[in-house]
């Protein structure tokens, strides 16, 4: 692979933002380095990429998606990486997640691939969250809580189980499996550039088509994307007194996080943590508050946004699930403890107006604490005694 180097970067405290990059060749062959005297590329050789990839988790997260989604975004994933799905399928009337399991150990026999399949209403996993102290996922009930993030959060922790340095999150009602494969190998390029152990990528997709009058629309940004990236920008802007324009995946659905970085963090419920994960980010190591990670401050984070050169398509789930999308977005940075006054009056207003109510969003999206409270050899004892969902192909 063969892209950018930043070009850009806002800096704030800790925190490295660099500027959208892209991809000149997905593909740059075997050998290393440049014959020219090129220094703003930076070229990635098929093993530089393959020795990231041996440390790297991809994590699924799936609810009722079609099947043949599912097979294909894992035909695009690269063998080297370890594939985590968490499923939060209805079980009756049809049990949904029966059927991807098999589907899953089917196609494991000839990808030879090293999965892991899990259910996110496990109630054996429920109580190992129970007994490890882990109660943010829980609901009043003691049941896992649904919502994307709270799977992706089992996803980190079955990712920790199996040591990975890094996990990436691809979402499974994708229809191109040669755009998951990019996904994976831009997940790679940014770990392979970052200059510290605490590192984000976020992947800025080139294009999200859509069909308008029978015919192909090339849509750049969608229009939650455009108004939490505005926001987020205002942020920014509010707190160095300079405008900016460098966020630009605000709602990055295909976003990786080196697992040292990934365990310190506060995350949110539901749709809401793609935003909350920057926000996160910037409220711990963006130099405005104390910071209670003093290793993580000395080197620095860095967050890499990079475009695709594949486009974009998934399912699309209609208006009503978008206006929750950009709710919830909203809401993340409106709840921020550096949001400036004037930008809450802004992001009040603005929700006010979509949802015609006030609402308690610090009640409406809870948060989910830093995996890195959880005693992980008393966690994996207890995902092997009590959680029967909890599959391993080709893993002991
Ligand atoms: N485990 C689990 N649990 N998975 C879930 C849940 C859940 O409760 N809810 C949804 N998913 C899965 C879906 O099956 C899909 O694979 C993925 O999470 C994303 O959900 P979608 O419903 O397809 O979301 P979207 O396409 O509208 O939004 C995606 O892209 C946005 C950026 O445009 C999401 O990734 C958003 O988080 C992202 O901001
Ligand atoms: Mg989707």
């Amino acid at each position: 692979m063969k892209l950018d180097f930043p070009r850009y970067t806002e800096r704030l405290g800790t925190v490295s933002i660099h500027a959208v990059q892209r991809i000149y060749e997905l593909d740059s062959g075997k050998s290393k380095g440049f014959q020219s005297s090129h220094q703003t590329v930076r070229k990635f050789d098929y093993d530089e990429i393959s020795n990231i990839m041996h440390d790297l988790a991809i994590v699924i997260p799936i609810k009722n998606e079609k099947l043949k989604l599912l097979e294909g975004v894992l035909s695009g994933i690269p063998n080297e990486c370890l594939v985590i799905i968490v499923s939060n399928s209805s079980r009756s009337p049809v049990d949904r997640f029966a059927m991807e399991s098999e589907a899953v150990r089917q196609l494991s026999r000839f990808m030879d691939k090293r999965m892991i399949i899990v259910h996110q209403q496990d109630s054996g996993l429920a109580e190992v969250f129970k007994k490890t102290g882990y109660d943010s996922i829980l609901d009043s009930e003691g049941n896992i809580r649904s919502g994307k993030a709270e799977g992706m959060i089992i996803g980190l922790l079955a990712a920790k189980m199996y040591h990975k340095d890094y996990v990436g999150f691809i979402d499974s009602d994708n229809y191109v499996p040669g755009a998951v494969n990019e996904y994976v190998k831009i997940f790679a390029a940014g770990f392979g550039m970052s200059t510290t152990p605490y590192c984000n990528v976020r992947v800025s997709w080139v294009f999200k088509p859509k069909v308008r009058n029978n015919a192909l629309q090339f849509s750049k940004w969608g229009r939650v994307s455009e108004i939490t990236n505005r926001n987020l920008n205002a942020l920014l802007a509010a707190i160095t007194g300079f405008e900016t324009e460098v966020i630009k995946t605000g709602n990055a659905g295909e976003h990786a996080l080196s697992m040292p970085l990934a365990e310190c963090l506060h995350y949110t419920s539901g749709y809401s943590i793609e935003t909350r994960e920057l926000i996160d980010i910037l409220e711990k190591f963006g130099g405005l508050m104390p910071s209670e990670y003093p290793q993580i401050v000395d080197k620095g984070v860095e967050i890499f946004q990079i475009e695709t050169r594949n486009p974009h398509f998934h399912e699309d789930k209609g208006m009503a699930h978008l206006n929750e999308m950009l709710e919830a977005s909203l809401a993340t940075i409106f709840g921020s403890k550096i949001c400036t006054p004037d930008l809450k009056k802004a992001l009040q207003d603005q929700l006010k107006q979509m949802t015609k109510k006030r609402i308690d969003y610090s009640k409406k999206y809870h948060m989910l604490e830093p995996i890195n409270a959880i005693h992980m050899p008393e966690f994996e004892k207890g995902v092997r005694e009590k959680a029967n969902t909890f599959l391993r192909i080709g893993l002991r």
